[in-house]
């Protein structure tokens, strides 16, 4: 499987976001190893997209169960398409803001910088919502105090993050060369 080849699962303009905005199949595979580490482990992509790195964890690692919260209707929906096209049994999906989703319930969590929209104005995913540097405050707080709450032992992955969201109690365990990706375990 590429990146490409699994693109095709989505409408040319999911595609076409798909570089700047959608985990790259190495990068998916190698977070979901470190985040299902036991059977039965409940991973929750927050900000998750079209689904991407929810199916392709899923998919490699099946005794996990792989959930993605994201807020616009049209890509939760395009996750759901995709769900059912690759037959996954062990993904699924809520169309919500973050915020909305009781975080006490998942074990481990993926999160590939979703709030930075908030900060760049460029190569936005589209112009349907507000926009603002105090949500990206927010949100990152809400993330900060969310995970802060979480039993010693609780796994991260983050990809591209600022890590403003990552309380420090929580230790860099593994990353790639580039220190993009960034495995985390809390104390
Ligand atoms: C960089 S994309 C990553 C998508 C997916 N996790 C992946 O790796 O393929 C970030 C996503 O987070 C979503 N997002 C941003 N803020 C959010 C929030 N407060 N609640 C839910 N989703 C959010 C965006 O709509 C976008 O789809």
């Amino acid at each position: 499987m590429t990146d490409a080849a699994f693109d095709w699962l989505y409408p040319e303009r999911i595609q076409l976001l798909s570089r700047r905005h959608w985990t790259p199949l190495g990068v998916a595979k190698k977070a979901a190893q470190f985040l299902a580490d036991v059977p039965g482990k409940k991973i929750l992509d927050i900000g998750s997209g079209v689904g991407k790195f929810c199916l392709i964890g899923a998919h490699f690692f099946p005794e996990a169960f792989f959930f993605g919260v994201e807020q616009r209707r049209e890509l939760y929906h395009y996750s759901l398409a995709a769900r059912e096209a690759t037959q996954t049994g062990n993904a699924d999906f809520i169309n919500a803001n973050f915020t909305q989703v009781d975080l006490s319930e998942y074990d481990s969590f993926y999160f590939y910088n979703a709030f930075f929209e908030n900060l760049d104005g460029k190569d936005r995913i589209d112009q349907q919502i507000e926009y603002s540097t105090s949500l990206y405050v927010y949100y990152s707080r809400y993330l900060f105090k969310a995970l802060e709450n979480k039993p010693s032992g609780t796994r991260l992955v983050t990809f591209h993050s600022l890590e403003d969201e990552v309380p420090p109690s929580y230790q860099v365990v593994d990353a790639s060369i580039d220190l993009l990706l960034k495995m985390w375990i809390k104390r």
